[in-house]
């Protein structure tokens, strides 16, 4: 056995134990009602920096909910790796649909985790990973073994856009001065198949009204000659993609970057069922952009999906009526190197075209964030391969992911630094959804190799 792995068999019960006291914190950012909650596993993650060795901790206040930011510097002359997080969540809705409370955390054990997984909001997204640095940092510590300095950095505000971390970064940049940026924030294929994440999308995220009569009608007098706003959004929305799942916004795809055939056979390698999927989704096909597998799908071509639709009468029973308005939240999900101010605006002056002269349309940007790749030839990716390998026993993947972290791009643009996303959790651990979970072989796992990575990262980069 490792030093590490000691440490873990030896610590495992109080990691278990201090992960669940943090996931009992609802700290959804997106409601205003959990403001309190949020600061408060703010406040946590402070304590439990202090506890593991880190200095001068504190909470950075934001026009938002504050970031929590600490470091451990041991020798200029050493590289710095800086540690990216999370510590709020989602919120849990639908509450109803969750089999135990999402912040009363319960240890089950399932088909992928026979070894168990905590069951709550934010225990693989992201505290539960994030509890992983900390844990990983605490051992170094502990064995007086931390090869290079580190910096922390937990955010509250990542499930809704990092809004104001482009103001953090530019009020903090010298003390975010770093060499490479470490996130476990993404996932692996499987627990037999380790990866990395060497791609995320971007993301440009709209609300649209659209207003036809200035009132609710009665759908009998006025039916059939006045336009229905629902009515017209569906054939809207309807008309932005085309017969083969293609995005019909004018200028959409211009500046995406096509894989080569080499790239796509490479990705093709990944081991993935088709019939698994299906099984797991309980469809019966696959749906998506003709001339494109399910894995380019989610993760290499841009999206554009409805999140969201509503309007008219939606309580029971039935109610004549024609509405006054429709509203729908969109989603579109972006690649290198479109930009998301390009395709909001491609979006806003479409969707403005599009509409019949009997309603009017209302285009609200919500949050942005630019797509990401990374190369695998530098010491970061060599640090995180080699580390991930020895615990593993096998050589990782790299791969891209098709979700978003908006503040990766802008940590390169910024600061000119890049991030490792060397994620532990698995596609099948429910992140946003009801009953999310996390493995406990994948906690332990992340807490074991994430030193390895430190190690191997100054060793590559130590003059
Ligand atoms: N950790 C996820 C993103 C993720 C998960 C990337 C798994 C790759 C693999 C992150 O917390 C997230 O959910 N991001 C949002 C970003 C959005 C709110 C701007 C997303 O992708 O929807
Ligand atoms: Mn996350
Ligand atoms: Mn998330």
């Amino acid at each position: 056995m490792s030093d590490i792995q000691t440490y873990i068999e030896k610590n495992k019960n109080r990691f278990i134990k201090e992960l669940i006291e943090l996931l009992k914190i609802p700290s959804v950012s997106a409601d205003p009602s959990f403001k309190d909650s949020v600061r408060i596993a703010a406040e946590a993650v402070k304590s439990r920096l202090i506890e593991a060795g880190a200095e001068d901790v504190q909470l950075c206040e934001t026009k938002g909910h504050p970031v929590v930011f600490g470091s451990k510097l041991i020798n200029p002359e050493l590289p710095t790796i800086m540690v990216y997080g999370h510590y709020d969540v989602q919120p849990a809705d639908p509450v109803e649909l969750w089999d135990s409370p999402p912040f009363e955390p319960v240890i089950k054990s399932t088909p992928i985790h026979p070894d168990g997984a905590i069951f709550a909001r934010g225990a693989c997204d992201d505290k539960g990973q994030m509890y992983m640095t900390i844990k990983a940092f605490e051992y170094m510590m502990d064995a007086n073994d931390l090869p290079c300095n580190v910096k922390f950095m937990i955010e509250g505000e990542e499930e809704i856009g990092s809004a104001h971390l482009g103001d953090f970064i530019a009020e903090y940049k010298k003390d975010l001065a770093c060499d490479i940026i470490l996130i476990c924030d993404t996932g692996i294929i499987s627990n037999d198949t380790p990866s990395i994440t060497v791609g995320l999308r971007g993301m440009s995220y709209v609300e649209v009204e659209v207003t036809g009569p200035n009132r609710d009608l009665h759908s009998g007098l006025y039916g059939g000659a006045v336009a229905n706003p629902i009515n017209i959004l569906c054939e809207m929305i309807a008309s932005l993609t085309d017969a083969n799942n293609h995005i019909t916004i004018p200028g959409f795809y211009e500046k995406v970057i096509d894989l080569t055939t080499k790239e796509r056979e490479e990705m093709a390698k990944a081991p993935f069922s088709k019939s698994a999927y299906m099984s797991d989704l309980e469809i019966d096909d696959v749906h998506g952009e003709n001339g494109y597998t399910t894995l380019e799908r989610n993760s290499v071509r841009p999206t554009l999906d409805v999140n969201g639709i509503w309007g008219g009468y939606i309580g029971k029973g039935a109610k004549t009526v024609l509405p006054s308005k429709a509203y729908a939240k969109i989603s579109m999900r972006l690649v290198p190197d479109q930009t998301s101010s390009e395709i909001t605006d491609l979006f806003t002056a479409h969707f403005e075209k599009i509409a019949p002269a009997g309603v009017k349309v209302k285009v609200t940007p919500h949050h942005s964030g630019e797509p990401f790749a990374t190369p695998t030839d530098f010491t970061g990716y060599a640090a995180a391969s080699q580390a991930m390998e020895l615990t593993y026993g096998k050589k990782p993947i790299p791969m891209r992911s098709g979700g978003s972290i908006p503040i990766v791009a802008m940590f390169e643009k910024e600061l000119g630094v890049k991030s490792i996303l060397m994620g532990f959790g698995l596609d099948s651990d429910k992140i946003h959804s009801p009953n999310e979970h996390y493995g406990l072989f994948n906690y332990f796992k992340g807490i074991e190799t994430i030193p390895y990575f430190f190690k191997n990262f100054a060793d590559l980069n130590t003059k």
